[in-house]
């Protein structure tokens, strides 16, 4: 006993030791600053730095990934995603840069949808519809942060109680939503809630990449491992049809520069104002990647891996020039992209497509990886 407690300790004090020596230098670190006052309290701003120089800034404040910094094919740094420089920007009206959407990403129809007969009415805020969670969604919460130990050095581990019947939705539900950079330049977000009562949960994140750092994204050449997508109608709520992308715009199993039939004759294009729709993914494991955004004149490239069974793909069409952002840039139409894994648009009421009702006793958990890096063609 002696001995097994003696040797427990040389082996803890090694293990220290060994942290400090090398691990802390190849794992994640995290620095907190402060990011100003909301209404609901202090927002701090957590960076997330790994040993190759990658940064990715996120605040408390609605889960807000407020910077991406990686370097190009010459090694120089720049962010690559669009948002704030400070609380201000995040707390007057924006189209959700960069924040976690939720309980429900994407629309529901008229807001409204039935659990076991009963009837809910949510904020229907974008027309006769739902969306992102509705007047005042996860993305303008003040989160409660926690940095934790990970395998591959400091997460940052954010919760959220949304009670029951806030914005119409029934059910308190627990939310945990965890971010980790690794040292392959992964940005892993994983999702994680609990409800005492029966409720439709579907979490995103709304980040808008602009690989290039500004101007429109319509050189950016796009792959979407999707044989099929939802089409909408003119509110942008699906049909229910699951259509073949085959001959479509929306065809992007082979990179295609995202401008190509951006301006096509068609009506689902119409409808969107261009790309604005849920593409049903062949492949959602997290081991393999189910789109791929890579832009010529950089060379910076983003790989996303997901457990969704969709990716709304969005090209910044409501984006007019009227919002400043970093560094005073003016965002412009077409400026950003999103691609915000998730279920389907309007499961709720969809029987076709994969469920999104969550139970007492059951674990939400989805995952999505954002991976950064360089290549030359
Ligand atoms: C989502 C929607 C878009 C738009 C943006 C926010 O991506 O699908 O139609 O509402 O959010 O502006």
């Amino acid at each position: 006993m002696r001995y097994f407690i003696l040797s427990s300790v040389i082996f803890l004090i090694l293990s220290c030791n060994s942290d400090k020596t090398n691990t802390k230098q190849m794992n994640t670190i995290i620095n907190k600053t402060s990011f100003g006052s909301t209404p609901y309290g202090a927002a701090d701003l957590y960076t997330l730095n790994n040993a190759n120089g990658i940064e990715v800034a996120i605040t408390n404040y609605g889960g807000i990934v407020q910077a991406i910094r990686v370097p190009d094919k010459n090694g120089k740094m720049g962010d690559i995603v669009m948002g704030f420089d400070s609380i201000d920007g995040y707390l007057s009206t924006h189209p959700y840069f960069g924040a976690i959407i939720g309980r429900y990403g994407n629309r529901i129809a008229k807001g409204k949808f039935s659990i076991d007969s009963v009837e809910y009415s949510l904020a229907t805020n974008n027309g006769q519809n739902h969306l992102h969670g509705g007047v005042k969604g996860f993305d303008k919460v003040l989160w409660d942060a926690e940095i934790i130990e990970g395998d591959n050095g400091e997460v940052l581990s954010l919760d959220y109680i949304s009670e029951n019947m806030e914005e119409g939705y029934p059910g308190n539900l627990n939310v945990n939503v965890q971010y980790e950079l690794d040292s392959k330049n992964q940005l892993k977000i994983t999702y994680k809630a609990k409800t005492n009562k029966a409720t439709h949960i579907n979490l995103t994140n709304h980040s808008y990449f602009n690989l290039k750092g500004s101007g429109d994204i319509l050189s950016h050449e796009l792959m979407v491992n999707a044989d099929n997508y939802t089409p909408v109608d003119s509110t942008l709520i699906p049909t229910g049809e699951i259509a073949n992308v085959k001959g479509t715009p929306f065809d992007f199993a082979k990179p295609t520069a995202i401008g190509t039939h951006i301006n096509d004759e068609n009506e689902q294009i119409k409808f969107g104002g261009g790309f604005d729709h849920n593409y049903v993914l062949n492949t959602h494991t997290i081991k393999d990647v189910i789109a791929k955004v890579f832009e010529p004149t950089t060379g910076r490239v983003i790989e996303v891996f997901t457990s969704e069974p969709g990716v709304q793909f969005y090209t910044g069409n409501f984006l007019d020039g009227t919002i400043k952002g970093k560094g005073e840039l003016t965002y412009n139409y077409r400026s950003g992209l999103c691609l915000e894994t998730q279920h389907f648009p309007d499961s709720p009421n969809k029987s076709n497509f994969p469920s999104t009702l969550l139970k007492p006793g059951e674990d939400y958990e989805t995952s999505t990886i954002y991976k950064f890096s360089v290549s030359k063609n």
